[in-house]
């Protein structure tokens, strides 16, 4: 079933985004770093996935945190923003890689933050996160719970990926992105136009944790066994993919009276480019006004939409008045899309 908000434009109150950030740690690691420990080349992993590097955490850094990657991400967004801390009135953190089960990541940043005026919670979408927490902020202020809200999608996979399985490693980075959303009047030109949710429990197969919940606790052998590692399918969930972000971009579109041709920029969940590319073909959407920065970044869940669409607000290439179509999916399987008036 999918959930819809969509479109909206009687209402009293929008919601827009008014700032953006990232956040990522320093290292980088290369495909050919990767080869010198793993079965895999530059090549293959180039061609098959369109990723050159990732960065991955150091976990002994306090600085590398989940939670301290997504407070420089915050930093930056409520500084193109133009508000303080104090100003924010909710933080919905979307993250699968949380710092701490209790409490949650999000009151870990309002206290590195302090945004002490903020309600916190944690949101668990997979790499749909983003946009499950940035419709849930939109309806918190469209509904006047939250004037200001902050939405967080930062992950450190690398504490989950098994680096001895080569057909899942070699896609994982981590890093964070950050977004200020705003209420402004509901006949808005620039405002968030729609939002679209689903999800499909029965395919949650496809991508899994088996241990670190309640199912199952971190014993030595369940260590041993690698069950407190990601499982994938690879192949399969690469289809349901394609599928899933082509429908998700189509229902937003259908559901604004728009076409593709009307939208300025395609701003996918970036697990794969080869998914990306098939997805715009299916949508015969022109890929120079794709969003990406898959390449340099690796898969980092929650925070691959945001990141990427952060660097295309700094560099310019996103302006007023453009359409900007957030699509994404994710373990669960979950789904997602936003389509927004920059
Ligand atoms: O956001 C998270 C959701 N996850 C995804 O969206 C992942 C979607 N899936 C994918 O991105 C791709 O399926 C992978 C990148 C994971 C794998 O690529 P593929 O083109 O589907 O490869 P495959 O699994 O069909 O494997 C093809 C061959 C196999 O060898 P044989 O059996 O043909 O001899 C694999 O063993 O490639 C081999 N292979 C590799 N070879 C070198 C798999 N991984 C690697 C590797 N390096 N890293």
């Amino acid at each position: 079933m999918i959930t819809s908000s969509a479109p909206f434009s009687a209402q009293q109150f929008a919601s827009k985004i008014t700032g953006t950030g990232s956040g990522f740690p320093k290292r980088i690691v290369t495909n050919d770093d990767l080869s010198k420990t793993l079965d895999t080349s530059d090549e293959w992993i180039r061609e098959r996935t369109g990723i050159r590097e990732r960065r991955i955490s150091k976990p002994a850094d306090p600085n590398e945190r989940n939670s301290s990657l997504a407070l420089r991400a915050a930093q930056q967004a409520l500084e193109m923003a133009g508000k303080r801390p104090e100003d924010i009135d909710q933080i919905l953190y979307a993250t699968v890689s949380p710092d701490t089960l209790v409490p949650n990541t999000a009151c870990w940043l309002q206290l590195k933050l302090g945004a002490h005026r903020a309600h916190a919670m944690d949101i668990n979408a997979a790499c749909s996160g983003f946009v499950y927490a940035l419709t849930m902020a939109d309806q918190s202020i469209r509904c006047g719970l939250a004037k200001t809200s902050l939405v967080i999608g930062a992950e450190v996979l690398s504490t989950f990926t098994d680096w001895e399985d080569r057909g899942s490693c070699i896609l994982f980075g981590d890093g964070a992105g950050a977004a200020i959303v705003e209420q402004v009047p509901g006949n808005s030109k620039s405002r968030i136009l729609s939002t679209h949710l689903g999800a499909d429990g029965r395919l949650w197969e496809m991508f899994h944790l088996p241990a670190g919940g309640s199912n199952m606790e971190v014993t030595p052998e369940v260590h041993a066994a690698k069950l407190d590692k990601m499982k994938m399918k690879g192949r399969e969930i690469f289809k349901v993919a394609v599928k899933t972000l082509a429908d998700y971009a189509v229902i937003a579109l259908e559901s604004n009276g728009m076409k593709a041709d009307d939208l300025d920029w395609f701003v996918p969940h970036q697990a794969n480019l080869r998914i990306i590319e098939a997805v715009a073909k299916r949508l015969d959407f022109p890929m120079e006004k794709v969003l990406l920065n898959i390449e340099r970044y690796g898969n980092t869940s929650s925070a691959t939409a945001i990141t990427a669409l952060d660097e295309a607000v700094r560099d310019g290439r996103v302006k007023q008045g453009q359409t900007v179509l957030i699509d994404v999916f994710g373990a669960g399987l979950t789904y997602g899309s936003t389509l927004m008036r920059w």
